[in-house]
């Protein structure tokens, strides 16, 4: 008879689950809906998502009645966050498709449930949500207690989640999209910046997003991380995110010397940005501001920064930062020129590198290239 493994608190102590148990068993074990149930879910709702449930309550291994724990494949786990949409739904679609035991999150629990149905539809049974909001460390927090008690482990992170910290004037949609689609994608790319505006609260929102959401995320996950044989990071960076776009060089000097950087100095930089903007001295600074999106731009190259400090911190684990391309998502109304099918290239190869494989590194598209 085939017993079915349900992980509850760490590898060493799993459940062991019937088949013929599983209709008996407490809403709070059905993987996909722990979270939500534990917050009010009833199992009716679980009920109507029976193919998540059966699959995932399925747990990531079996073995015969010998109770050869031995033999288990060892299924990876990956958690993706801003796993709704976009880039972020392809890499969970792909990772899902290579067998990785994924943990879909997003910050909101309908956009992310549903994300996962559509995986489920396509015969994904191996991806579970999880609730996650990147800018809130008590999130974070739950997170890694989420991973820790069903699956023990975490080899796996990508930090995708993140927002462009401004707010176009989209005015009339039909005359917007109608412009959008009829010129050509450079036309189009200046049509939408200059009706694009920074205004601080946004520039604010994408800091606490896209750099410190990065951080306090990667901070709980870490001791999972580090208790998997192969703990992979990989930080969804821009090109925008390049030294070469700080016109100032003693910003430039600071933020490529990484020997010499210490998480605290990317914190004050932050807060330090953050004040040059309300005090209109971006540019007298030395802050990137041509080409507009100066906190996204800020954002990234500080999170590419506090990867090179993790990944020299923590050698044993594979830290990388990937800029996808531009690519066709909702931050640029769909203006990008790549599928996200060949946005999540690069990402999936750093996710999916071999134990040993390259930390610390920039990766433009598919190709190594410089942080600068
Ligand atoms: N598209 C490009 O051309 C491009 C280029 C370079 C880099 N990138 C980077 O690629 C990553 C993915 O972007 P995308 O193009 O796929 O954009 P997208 O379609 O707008 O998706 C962004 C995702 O991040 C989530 N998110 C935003 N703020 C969050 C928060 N505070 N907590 C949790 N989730 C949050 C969004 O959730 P909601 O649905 O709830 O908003 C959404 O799932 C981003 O880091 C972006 O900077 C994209």
């Amino acid at each position: 008879m085939q017993l079915q493994q349900w992980e509850t608190a760490g590898r060493s102590s799993g459940r062991w689950i019937f088949d013929w148990m599983l209709p008996k068993l407490k809403p709070k074990y059905f993987l996909l809906s722990v979270d939500q149930l534990s917050r009010g879910w009833s199992r009716n709702k679980a009920r109507e998502v029976p193919s998540r449930r059966s699959n995932l309550s399925r747990g990531s291994c079996s073995l015969h009645m010998d109770g050869n724990t031995q033999s288990l494949p060892k299924k990876e786990v990956a958690l993706v966050t801003g796993g709704n949409k976009g880039i972020g739904l392809e890499i969970c679609k792909q990772l899902a498709s290579s067998g990785v035991m994924v943990v879909l999150t997003a910050r909101d629990e309908k956009r992310g449930i549903e994300a996962v149905g559509a995986l489920g539809a396509l015969g994904l049974s191996n991806v579970v949500f999880h609730q996650l909001e990147v800018s809130d460390p008590s999130s974070a927090a739950r997170s890694a207690d989420f991973i820790k008690d069903k699956f023990g482990k975490l080899d796996i992170l990508v930090n995708n989640a993140g927002i462009d910290g401004a707010k176009t004037e989209v005015g009339n949609p039909e005359t917007f999209w109608h412009e959008l689609t009829s010129n050509d994608p450079v036309e189009r790319l200046e049509w939408i910046r200059k009706r694009t505006m920074e205004p601080y609260e946004k520039a604010e929102e994408c800091l606490r997003t896209n750099y410190h959401g990065i951080k306090s995320v990667t901070k709980a996950l870490l001791p999972l991380l580090l208790s998997s044989s192969h703990g992979r990071i990989v930080n969804m960076s821009s090109r925008y995110g390049l030294l070469r776009f700080f016109s100032g060089e003693e910003l430039k000097q600071e933020l490529s010397n990484i020997d010499d950087l210490s998480e605290e100095r990317l914190d004050e930089l932050s807060e330090l940005f953050l004040k040059d903007f309300k005090d209109g001295q971006l540019k007298p600074r030395g802050w990137p501001t041509d080409g507009g999106y100066s906190a996204y731009r800020v954002s990234k190259a500080l999170m590419n920064a506090y990867s090179r400090i993790l990944a020299k911190e923590h050698p044993s684990l594979c830290i990388n930062c990937v800029h996808p391309g531009y690519v066709q998502t909702d931050m640029n109304f769909q203006n990008g020129d790549l599928t996200v099918e060949e946005g999540a290239r690069g990402p999936l190869m750093m996710a999916l590198l071999p134990k040993g494989g390259m930390t610390g590194a920039y990766i433009h598209c598919t190709e190594v290239s410089s942080f600068v």
